[in-house]
């Protein structure tokens, strides 16, 4: 099993997938795999994303699939049951991270301010999601927490693009960035996979 840092430098970009349509996953994940992608973080926001993540994670075995968008305990089981092999969450209650710490499955918590980033990292995790990232400070505000805390490693998501993840990735702190720019709706609609290769291989070549 890969452990949560780990993770963070699988791409230099994890894209954060929603689809409505499980029909659409198995070609969302490869065209992200032609690119050059090997990991996805699949969002829970729509009704069948379990069922997108299982098929996934079946079928295209050179992606690592993770779920994202973990508000609950009874989320993150449903996600591991369905093949999760890393968890996200926006953010991280008290009852959340000590739920998920008993799944042995990597974990990704959300944090956006100091007192947070303390809090998980007194639980011995020293990689995280920092979310909202742009809203939150952007890179300014991670080159600042890394001057106290530089053992945590980040994944900043939220309001990035190809343009402007290159601010974040060449701070010490940060070795990939995530964002759904990877996986426009309209693509993925519209079942245009070249499109997503292009994004995904572009993403992919960006200096982690
Ligand atoms: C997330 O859940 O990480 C965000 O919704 C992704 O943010 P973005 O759509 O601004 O990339």
């Amino acid at each position: 099993m890969a452990d949560a840092t780990s993770i963070l430098h699988i791409s230099p970009v994890i894209p954060v997938v929603t689809i409505d349509d499980p029909q659409h996953a198995v070609s969302v994940a490869r065209a992200l795999a032609d690119g050059g992608i090997r990991i996805i973080e699949l969002t829970l926001r729509t009704e069948s994303a379990l069922t997108s993540l299982k098929l996934i994670a079946n079928e295209v075995p050179d992606i690592l699939v993770g779920a994202g968008t973990i508000l609950t305990p009874a989320q993150a089981d449903a996600a591991v049951s369905a093949g999760a092999q890393f968890l996200v969450s926006p953010g991280g209650t008290p009852s959340l991270l000590d739920h998920i710490l008993t799944l042995n499955v990597p974990v990704l918590p959300g944090v956006a301010t100091v007192g947070e980033v303390m809090a998980v990292l007194e639980r011995g995790l020293e990689a995280m999601k920092f979310f909202p990232a742009g809203p939150a400070g952007g890179p300014a505000y991670l080159a600042a927490i890394g001057a106290p805390i530089p053992q945590v490693q980040f994944c900043p998501t939220g309001g990035i693009s190809l343009a402007t993840a290159p601010d974040y990735l060449k701070l010490p702190n940060i070795s990939c960035v995530g964002g759904s720019w990877l996986t426009p709706r309209s693509a993925v609609e519209g079942n245009d996979w070249q499109q997503i290769t292009e994004l995904a291989r572009e993403a992919a070549a960006l200096a982690a």
